[in-house]
Formats: C-alpha cells, sequence, structure tokens
C-alpha cells in the first residue's frame, strides 16, 4: 500500500541487542528479568515484523558466556525465526565467550577465533563482525576481519551492504562508555569509506542512540534486557528495568530508516481499522488528502 512518494521498503531487519540471558533462567543482578523480556521483546516483534528478511541480533547475546545460556536463547527465539522465514545473524558482544557461543548457538567447533559472516538477503548484503576482544570488555576489530571485510566490499551488492557489530563506532556521552569502546575507529573508517555500507547497526551501550561512522549512519539499538536511564546525570547513568526497545529497519532506494518500537506496549487510544485503509486506498490523492490530511477548523 502506498499512498505517499516512496514505494515500500525492499527489505525489512529486526534490530534487537542486549539479551543478555544467563544459565537456568536467572535473573541477572537478581533483579532484571531478561528471559521474560526477551520473550516479551519477541512477542512484539511477531506483531511487527512481518514480512522481515532477518534477525539481527547485536551482541551480548548472553551476560557470562554459558552453555545453558545459548540454548535458552535458541530454544525462545529460533521458533519465532521460523515462523517469520527469516535468517537470524547472531554478533558476538563483550559478554559472550566465542567457544561456547560457537559450540552451543552456532553448532560450530568451539574456538576462540573471531565470529564473522556475510548473508545475502536478496541482493542487501548484510555483514556481522566480532569487535571483541577475549578477556576484556572494550572493542577491537582484528587485522584479519579488516582485510576479510575489504575483500567483501569491494565488490558492491545490488542493495547495498549494513554491517552490524556490538560495539558502536561512536562516541558516548556516558564517561563507562567511553571506556569501554571500540578502539581503532580509525582502521575501521579507511575500510568502508566509500564503499557501499549503508548502515551500521549496533548495541552495547544500553540505550538508543544514533549518529554517522565515516559517512555512515550508526543506529544503536537499546538493549532487552534492562536499560541506561540517560535522564540521569552522565556520572550517575545507570539501569532501569524499564524503557527496553528494539528497531525495525527498513531499507529503500534512497534511505535506510530505523524505528524503535518500545517492548512495552499500551492499548492504544483508537485503531485505524483495516476499512479505514480500503476506503482510503479506493480514493483518488486529492480525496485521500481532503480526507485525512485537512485540519478540522478550530471550534
Ligand atoms: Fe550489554
Ligand atoms: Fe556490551
Amino acid at each position: 500500500m502506498q499512498f505517499g512518494s516512496h514505494p515500500p521498503a525492499h527489505r525489512t531487519l529486526v534490530h534487537i541487542s542486549d539479551t543478555h540471558l544467563l544459565a537456568g533462567g536467572a535473573r541477572l543482578y537478581d533483579r532484571f528479568a531478561v528471559e521474560d523480556n526477551l520473550r516479551r521483546t519477541l512477542d512484539r516483534v511477531e506483531q511487527a515484523g512481518e514480512g522481515a528478511d532477518a534477525l539481527v541480533f547485536t551482541g551480548d547475546l548472553t551476560d557470562l558466556g554459558e552453555p545453558d545460556a545459548y540454548l535458552r536463547l535458541r530454544r525462545i527465539v529460533e521458533p519465532v525465526a521460523e515462523r517469520l522465514g527469516a535468517p537470524i545473524a547472531w554478533v558476538a558482544g563483550n559478554h559472550d565467550e566465542r567457544s561456547e557461543m560457537r559450540r552451543d548457538l552456532l553448532d560450530e567447533e568451539p574456538s576462540q577465533k573471531a565470529i564473522f559472516h556475510a548473508w545475502d538477503l536478496a541482493g542487501l548484503r548484510l555483514i556481522a563482525l566480532d569487535s571483541t576482544v577475549p578477556g576484556w570488555h572494550h572493542g577491537e576489530i582484528d587485522d584479519a576481519q579488516l582485510d576479510w571485510l575489504r575483500g567483501k566490499l569491494a565488490e558492491p551488492a545490488p542493495l547495498g551492504t549494513i554491517l552490524a557489530l556490538h560495539h558502536p563506532p561512536l562516541p558516548s556521552h556516558v564517561p563507562l562508555f567511553d571506556v569501554l569502546e571500540l578502539r581503532g575507529q580509525d582502521r575501521l573508517a579507511d575500510v568502508i569509506r566509500g564503499t557501499d555500507v549503508r548502515a551500521i547497526l549496533a548495541g552495547h551501550l544500553h540505550y538508543a542512540m544514533h549518529g554517522t561512522f565515516a559517512g555512515v549512519p550508526v543506529s544503536v539499538a537499546a538493549a532487552t534486557c534492562y536499560t541506561m536511564d540517560v535522564a540521569r546525570e552522565p556520572q550517575r547513568v545507570n539501569g532501569m528495568d524499564a524503557g527496553q526497545s528494539f528497531s525495525l529497519v527498513h531499507v529503500y532506494d534512497d534511505t535506510i530508516t530505523h524505528t524503535t518500537v518500545p517492548v512495552h506496549g499500551a492499548e492504544p487510544t483508537a485503531a485505524f481499522d483495516l476499512d479505514f485503509y480500503a476506503r482510503l486506498a479506493a480514493m483518488t490523492p486529492d480525496e485521500r488528502l481532503e480526507a485525512f490530511s485537512r485540519k478540522a477548523p478550530r471550534r
């Protein structure tokens, strides 16, 4: 259905981040019901994500890299992905452990090698990078990955490329996150500048943030586990069990949009039903403007 000047999006991705699951379904810090929050997120994804071309999880999939946490994660997410008919792009975060993630989530041989991959979503290239540094919480992308990425990007994809990595290549006004930032950002910028990379998806911050990097828009999805209360002064920013969200990424010819979807919904005050859309669809563009854009006179 197209009423405006843009045809419908070519591709849609669901961008979820920082699930931080624990073995045995435990609460994070004995407080945050991370598994319930993930299930609630996925209920909303099933509401909003019809026609999704991929589910992208930008890291900190588990909190401690426990085998059972990965098994629980896939038991919860895989059936949803199957119902949506969408592949899952799992991205490693600093709270993950490469060996366990490979063995228990990806069905691969356990090893400490970086986890990176490229998908062809019918012309849209999605690339997951591993920005984790084993034993540390800050990020860095190693030379081997940068070389691989350079090779991949040498040939443009029909609908361009979206990169997904855990540590965003952006500053944060929260000092805690500055310590744990992505290092070597210049080297990543050199690889992607002038290529067909159209968007960068990231996580790690536990709050939604947007910026640009090497001329490319960066979208950080907030977490599903808990989020950072950035209304507090920067030195006092801390976690809260509120504000969880994920993003819908719509890929158009000329732009890519990132729509933040709150995990905790509420009853809408009024809903436009399908009949309303059908009536609009039957109108001429001028009639539609008259019916839906014309301001009612003030009484
Ligand atoms: Fe996280
Ligand atoms: Fe993180």
